[in-house]
């Protein structure tokens, strides 16, 4: 954890670094005079508006208006927090920034490059190892792997032995003591001698990257059944678990934003995707996923999926994602979970059933909210009122989690009705209690039923899709329809259940300045959907949204359409094949 950046070690940071340089490395620039100039990055162009000007360290584009200096580069461009960008020009420049929690105001130089050298000859030693090794080959052929991605994750070998890189690496005393900072080697004293020895040995090696591409730690697999089946660097200086993912730079390297990202748990889960043309999954280190992880994966898509296995370890490690995961929803991160049938992961999976079937399985992943709910009645016992009442407890606690707003609202709401169906129709089937007594509790209940359900006693209230929502606003206030004109329509081409009839009463309420709720209500009439709009266009339906929070509602349900609209449009892509249309950066080649 980064501490306080004082704007002095801010201005000394950028004092010691070139804008040219960080631009440089990322971006083809071509010099123009005094500036440097290239397409955008950030906007999609075909002549170049994008220019750095040295003598101002700074970036301008007159096409998209993206401005800024290094700092501001870096976390446009490579995704990072404020906190990274400050961190990565410190190491450029040969700084450490103060430690989180530390009054350490200065930053003693610590020049890390030599950690990152002697990661990167051992990945360079074990690839070699593997080319030479006929059994960890097969091994690798034995499950399926192709050179290709063999290639693209830069997998290795750790030949058996206690002395490989220690020979290979470790000639002087310096240079061992630094294979141990990597955790490459281990020092071990027992009954005062001092043993030295390799961390990995006889294991295939899966290098992992730190989201500029340098080696930063390994994992090793054995070949047979025995055990550790894996065995993964220790926290040094350069590798931090709870930060990394496995795969996210290799994922970028194809795509530079991705509109989905799969959280997996191992590293062949990652591999085995890639391979099967799903490049876009990360894994955690052998570890539960941390908050600073999930951080960091919101910068780089809008739609995280979480895979685990289906059995009970995998269904506690989603409890536990889905807890850590709930001050992260908004509408601009769609998260959601995918169970595997008990017993597989993603890579047996993929091999015993193909690609289509595991899509087709990732198209049915749950939404966080059905999965909370679910979840939750799983747990509790929601035939008795005390069970009710700690599920309550227990869900009140998580929602709070969520950040406030409108989706903290509906699951509020969705959790209100699941404790109050399951009262009101215990009640109601109690003998004496009269029927009434069932309907009206102190909280005045979600009044009538749904569609054609009048009859039943249970009360149930619409749940609130976007779609319903961006609908009830409407038929309460047509003049919202005012508002829409503005925003983009993606999502028209939507397939979802009652677009169509959005669509219809936005033309309505739009053509007519003076319509009324009740006029617009009314051409609903005889419609199927009849029951449920009536439903809708009760204001108790919406009364969690103030008066004045109406239009930005109704504007905000249409944006999260339309946002999922153009994500669709970008599947189509994506399953057309097209990577390319994806990433303002032509592919760059896969090999090393
Ligand atoms: P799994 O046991 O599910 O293995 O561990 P896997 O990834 O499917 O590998 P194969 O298919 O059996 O070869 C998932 C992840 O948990 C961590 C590793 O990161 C692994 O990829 N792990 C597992 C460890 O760190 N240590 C272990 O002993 C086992
Ligand atoms: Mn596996």
């Amino acid at each position: 954890m980064v501490g306080r950046i004082t704007p002095e070690l801010k201005e000394q940071i950028l004092a010691r670094t070139d804008i040219l340089e960080i631009v440089g490395a990322r971006v083809p620039l071509r010099q123009a005079g005094q500036l440097y100039k290239s397409c955008c990055p950030f906007h999609q162009e075909k002549t170049p508006s994008f220019t750095v000007t040295p003598a101002r360290q700074s970036y301008h584009c007159f096409g998209c208006g993206a401005h800024g200096n290094a700092i501001d580069f870096l976390i446009e461009y490579d995704r990072l927090s404020y906190p990274e960008a400050m961190a990565e020009l410190a190491h450029r420049a040969g700084m450490l920034l103060p430690e989180a929690g530390t009054d350490q105001e200065a930053a003693p130089p610590v020049d890390l490059s030599p950690l990152y050298r002697i990661l990167a000859e051992a990945a360079a030693l074990y690839q070699q190892q593997l080319r030479d090794n006929p059994q960890a080959v097969a091994y690798l052929k034995g499950r399926g792997l192709s050179g290709a991605m063999a290639a693209e994750f830069r997998l290795g070998f750790a030949p058996p032995g206690w002395d490989f890189l220690l020979g290979r690496l470790g000639r002087d005393p310096d240079q061992q003591q630094r294979l141990i900072e990597a955790g490459l080697v281990i020092e071990r004293t027992k009954e005062g001698e001092t043993r030295r020895y390799d961390r990995f040995r006889h294991r295939i090696i899966f290098p992992i990257r730190d989201q500029r591409g340098r080696i930063i730690a390994f994992g090793g697999r054995v070949l047979d059944q025995s055990e550790p089946k894996y065995l993964n660097s220790p926290e040094t200086a350069v590798f931090h678990k709870g930060h990394e993912l496995y795969g996210l730079y290799e994922a970028r390297q194809r795509q530079h934003q991705m509109p989905r990202l799969l959280l997996v748990e191992g590293y062949l889960d990652v591999i085995a995707l890639t391979q099967f043309g799903l490049p876009y999954a990360v894994a955690t280190l052998g570890t539960a996923t941390t908050p600073e992880q999930l951080q960091r994966l919101k910068r780089h898509t809008d739609e995280l999926v979480f895979c685990f296995d289906g059995d009970q370890a995998g269904q506690a490690a989603a409890w536990k994602a889905l807890r850590i995961s709930l001050p992260l929803v908004s509408e601009r991160l769609s998260i959601r979970f995918l169970l595997l049938p008990s017993g597989y992961d993603p890579d047996s999976l993929l091999r015993a059933q193909g690609r289509a079937a595991f899509e087709a399985r990732l198209e049915q992943a749950q939404l966080l909210s059905d999965f909370l709910f679910d979840g939750l009645r799983e747990r509790a016992q929601l035939e008795s009122a005390e069970g009710r009442a700690r599920c309550d407890a227990e869900a009140r606690k998580l929602i709070a989690l969520a950040p406030e707003g409108t989706y903290q609202q509906l699951l509020l709401q969705r959790l209100e009705s699941l404790v109050g169906i399951q009262r009101s129709s215990s009640t109601a089937a109690m003998p004496g209690v009269p029927a009434t007594f069932a309907r009206s509790s102190q909280r005045p209940p979600y009044a009538r039923p749904l569609q054609g359900a009048r009859t039943h006693p249970v009360p149930v209230r619409p749940q609130l899709t976007p779609v319903r929502l961006a609908t009830a606003l409407l038929l309460q206030r047509p003049q919202l329809a005012l508002a829409a004109r503005a925003m983009p329509e993606h999502w028209t081409s939507l397939a979802v259940e009652g677009r169509e009839l959005l669509s219809e009463l936005l033309a309505q309420a739009d053509a007519d300045p003076a319509m009324t709720p009740a006029k617009l209500l009314e051409q609903c009439r005889h419609c199927e959907q009849e029951p449920l709009m009536a439903e809708l266009a009760d204001p108790e339906t919406t009364q969690h949204i103030p008066a004045e929070g109406m239009e930005a509602e109704f504007i905000g349900a249409l944006s999260v359409l339309n946002r999922q609209a153009e994500r669709e449009q970008r599947y189509q892509w994506l399953s057309r094949g097209d990577l390319e249309c994806l990433s303002a950066k032509p592919q760059q080649a896969l090999t090393p």
